[in-house]
Formats: structure tokens, sequence, C-alpha cells
């Protein structure tokens, strides 16, 4: 569904942001992207959003060559992807109904059917009663929840949120995960970016560290929220589970690797 190939990002001020990166992301798979500050990670957010054009390397995202994609055609590649930018881009002028009816009027549903929905995810985020609102009138985690309903409302392929529990307390990141959680469940690939070792650990799945603009590490954590993928064994498949609020830890770490080794990482703020 992704498809990078000796990816590089240079900035036109010369800075490389992403060097030599190769690695293919599959359909349904919940993704950490990791690493430290600066080391290109919502860059490889920008390149498979195509924010940003990759300058050297091969790069697909559901079968559209985002190297060679003409402009007017990038659109329809967004319509695919729900987004959770790290400083929300919420339109200040509009209220949080219309941020988050924007996506569902700009390919033309009914406005019966957005009513239903945004409604719909609202609740899903917690927000019901804010819809009059306007951004600036809410706290930072709260703009964060509007966003990342924004993100959900047409239903994506593909799910990216740059630190959607930046601005969060614990309690409530762990809330935001589980909807992820849930979401990939249902479908959708989704890709976060966390500073937040604990949630990582937490909930598993598969974690790329970039560092320094490189593919540092990629590997699995098996979680209750995340088991490994049942390989090419019979049966006995719990995937399907829904997440509950048992808050203990269950990784079994058959393949874990916590990234302990001295990165200037923010650490979360779980407590
Ligand atoms: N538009 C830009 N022009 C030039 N350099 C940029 C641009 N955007 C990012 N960079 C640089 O590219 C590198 C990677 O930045 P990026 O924003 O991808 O890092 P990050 O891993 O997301 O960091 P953080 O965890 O702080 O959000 C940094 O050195 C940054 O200064
Ligand atoms: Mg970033």
């Amino acid at each position: 569904m992704i498809h990078l190939e000796n990816v590089s990002k240079v900035y036109p001020n010369g800075t490389e942001a992403l060097n030599n990166i190769t690695l293919d992301i599959g359909k349904g798979e919940f993704v950490f992207i990791v690493g430290p500050s600066g080391a290109g990670k919502s860059t490889f957010l920008k390149l498979l959003i195509r924010e940003e054009k990759a300058t050297f390397g091969k790069l697909s995202v559901n079968g559209r060559d985002l190297i060679n994609i003409k402009k007017r055609k990038i659109p329809y590649l967004r319509r695919t992807m729900g987004i959770v930018f790290q400083d929300f881009r919420l339109i200040d002028k509009m209220t949080v109904f219309d941020n988050v009816a924007f996506a569902m009027r700009a390919i033309g549903e009914p406005e019966k059917s957005i009513k239903k929905r945004v409604g719909t995810v609202l609740k899903i985020v917690g927000l019901e009663g804010t819809e009059n609102r306007r951004p600036r009138e809410l706290s930072g985690g709260e703009q964060q929840r509007v966003s990342l309903a924004r993100a959900l409302v047409n239903r994506p392929e593909i799910l990216i949120a740059d630190e959607p529990t930046g601005n969060i307390d614990p309690e409530l990141s762990f809330e935001i995960m589980k909807m992820l959680v849930a979401v990939n469940r249902r479908g959708t690939t989704v890709i976060v970016v966390t500073h937040e070792h604990e949630l990582v650990r937490k909930f598993g799945g598969r974690v790329i560290r970039i560092a320094e603009g490189e593919l540092d590490s990629d590997y699995f954590i098996s979680t209750k929220y995340n088991p490994q993928k049942p390989a090419p064994k019979p049966a006995g498949d719990e995937s399907a589970a829904p997440p509950d609020d048992d808050d203990k830890q269950q990784t079994d770490g058959s393949a874990e690797k916590p990234e302990q080794n001295g990165s200037s990482d923010k650490e979360g703020g779980q407590q």
C-alpha cells in the first residue's frame, strides 16, 4: 500500500531530512514512527501526503506514484487519507462543526449525512456539545481531538497522525490511542508519530525508528492491542477482540526492542 525505495528528502535550504529510506507499509498495519526531534518524522509523513516531494527515490501510496503525480491529482490522493497535523491546522474562522464537516463538503456529501457523521465523530472523540465553538476557544487537547475528528470523518483508508497525543494528558492520550486501535481494527492503516515511549510500549505494533534522517530500526512489539500478526499459523486469531480498559501491560516482548539508547526524544508524560 505504501512503498518507499531509496527515498531521500533534501529541503531547498540544503537540509537533508531523510536519507535513503526503503520500506513498505501494508494495508491494515498499525505503525508507530519514533525518533529524536529533528530526525525527519514529520518529513516522512509529509512525503506520504505529498505535501513535500521526495528529492530522490521511488514512493507510491495505493498504487499512485507520488514522484510523478500531477498536482491536480493530489486532492484525490488526500481523500483516501485522514491527517492529524502536529500543529492541528484548524480553521479559526470556522466553528468546530464546520472544521470537521469541511472534508465531507469538499467531496459533495449531502448536508444531512454530514450532520449525522460529524455528530458521530465528535462523539467518538468526546467533544459533543462543542459544535458551535471556535478552535481558539478550546484547549490544546480539545483542538487536537477536533483535528482527529476531522481526520476520521471521511472513513480514510490511511490515518496519518503527527503527535496526536502531544498536547494531551496521559489518560486522554491513552483514550486517543485506543480510538486509533479501534479505527485500525476496522481496516484503516494507521501511522502515528510519537515521542511517547510509554504509549509505544503499551500499544505496540510496528515501530519504525528514524534517526538523523536514516531508517534506524524497524521492529514489532506484540501487545494485546496489537498482537503479532498471526503469520502462517492456523486459527486462534484474537486480533478482532475489542480493546478493553485493562491498564495492565501485556507485552510479550517477542521482538521487543525498547529504545533507550540515548536519543534526545522528550519523554512522554505518563506518570
Ligand atoms: N521546510 C523545511 N525547510 C528546511 N528544513 C526543514 C523543513 N522542515 C523541516 N526541516 C528540517 O528537516 C529536519 C527534519 O525535520 P522534521 O520536521 O521532519 O523532524 P521531526 O522528526 O518531525 O522532529 P520533531 O520531533 O521535533 O517534530 C530538521 O533538521 C528540520 O530542521
Ligand atoms: Mg515533527
